[in-house]
């Protein structure tokens, strides 16, 4: 088969997601990194580019130039990656999606929630796919967890309870780190810190899981540290569409959590939990049984556990082959296959709107709100 054509704006050298991105995209050999702009310095980006592989006239100085260099070739590119910074998102994802490119848009898509109705909108009428990098979603045994509710094997399901709360910003002798000050102020991050950042990611997980969307929620916002002004703590309660009861704690100042992002999920005939750090496993009990400890790799999972899956039991696959499993539902989705698991520009819109239905909720003492996206009511 041959090689898709891959094009990457953002995640320059020294980025934190450009490595993961470009790992994912080219471990199957499905993708080929053809053209970038990836660096918010024009000749870094360009040298990068062609250090990566990328011929000179498609080692782009900045996302305008690859648009216009990109749209009048017969050779373009299949997929535009966008893994730049979030107040970015929304004109380069919007601009490619209307030049016909299918987009891969790095989380949050937008900063608004005008800004997400508008790329669902936009990304219907160009027919293109606009997926969003909840990559978490991809792991295999969140695959098998999404399968054992769909499925039926722990019953309706009662209670979601899921935490992504890390410590990296914990410090306050270090709240000042240009890397670090921006994600808590408003002209950068936009309305929402910790909850923007990594909470959307728990909550994803939440819909994923149980294959049910959340439709209110009660928000508590903290800001622990001074000089912050948008939150760096949140516990946000929501009830979904079907019922469940949800519990969400994301934080960046529980110092001693590492990645921290873990999710547990209670059924009426069982209950079982998954985290990050340690990703193969599931812990499965059914009511009234004991707890079993159920293993990637292993035999009898589901398909969509065993097809992404790559390497033998017990043998660690981690972060960038779930992002890897992303690119390759969106190779199956190019080429015209369902993928109905990859996260699209409604799982995007909806963040949206939950993060901004949470801080209206926290600015008024955690009054219950209305989480959906006016489209979607
Ligand atoms: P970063 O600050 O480490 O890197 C940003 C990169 O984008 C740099 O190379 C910079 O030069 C480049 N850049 C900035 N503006 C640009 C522009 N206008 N055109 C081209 N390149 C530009 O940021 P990080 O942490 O890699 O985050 C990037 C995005 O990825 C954010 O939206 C973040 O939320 C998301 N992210 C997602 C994760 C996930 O689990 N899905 C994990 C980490 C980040």
């Amino acid at each position: 088969m041959k090689k898709l054509k891959w094009g990457m704006i953002g995640g320059g050298e020294g980025s934190q997601i450009g490595p993961a991105h470009r790992l994912g995209a080219q471990a199957d050999g499905l993708f080929a990194l053809t053209a970038a702009a990836l660096d918010v310095n024009p000749e870094k980006g360009r040298e990068y580019a062609q250090r990566l592989g990328c011929a000179a006239d498609r080692a782009y100085g900045d996302w305008t130039e690859m648009l216009a260099g990109e749209r009048g070739r017969d050779d373009r590119v299949d997929l535009v990656t966008v893994a730049t910074p979030n107040s970015t998102h929304f004109e380069i994802t919007k601009a490619f999606l209307e030049a016909g490119f299918n987009v891969l848009c790095e989380k949050p898509m937008t900063m608004t929630v005008e800004e997400g109705e508008e790329i669902v909108r936009v990304a219907r009428a160009s027919g293109r796919i606009c997926a969003v990098n909840y990559c978490y979603s991809a792991y295999p045994m969140v695959r098998e967890m999404r399968h054992m509710v769909a499925s039926g094997q722990i019953g309706k399901v009662r209670l979601v309870i899921t935490n992504f709360s890390h410590g990296h910003h914990g410090n306050a002798a270090d709240a000042d780190n240009p890397r670090v000050r921006w994600r808590y102020d408003p002209a950068m991050a936009g309305i929402s810190g910790q909850f923007a950042d990594c909470g959307i990611h728990a909550l994803h997980m939440a819909s994923f899981i149980t294959g049910d969307e959340v439709r209110s929620l009660s928000a508590d916002f903290a800001s622990t540290i001074d000089s912050r002004t948008l939150e760096d703590d949140a516990m946000v309660n929501f009830r979904m569409e079907g019922g469940t009861v949800g519990r969400l704690w994301t934080s960046s100042v529980a110092i001693g959590r590492q990645h921290g992002f873990d999710i547990q999920v209670f059924g009426e005939t069982g209950g079982m939990r998954w985290a990050s750090e340690q990703p193969n496993q599931v812990y499965y009990t059914p009511v009234g049984g004991r707890t079993q400890i159920m293993e990637k790799g292993e035999s009898g999972l589901s398909d969509e556990a065993t097809r992404l899956s790559r390497v033998a039991i017990a043998h660690p696959e981690g972060f960038p082959l779930a992002v890897a499993n992303i690119y390759v539902d969106l190779a199956a989705a190019i080429a015209g296959e369902n993928r109905a698991a990859l996260p699209s520009a409604a799982d995007g819109l909806r963040s949206m709107a939950a993060v901004h239905a949470a801080v209206d909720s926290a600015g008024r003492g955690g009054v219950w709100v209305d989480a959906r996206p006016t489209m979607f009511r």
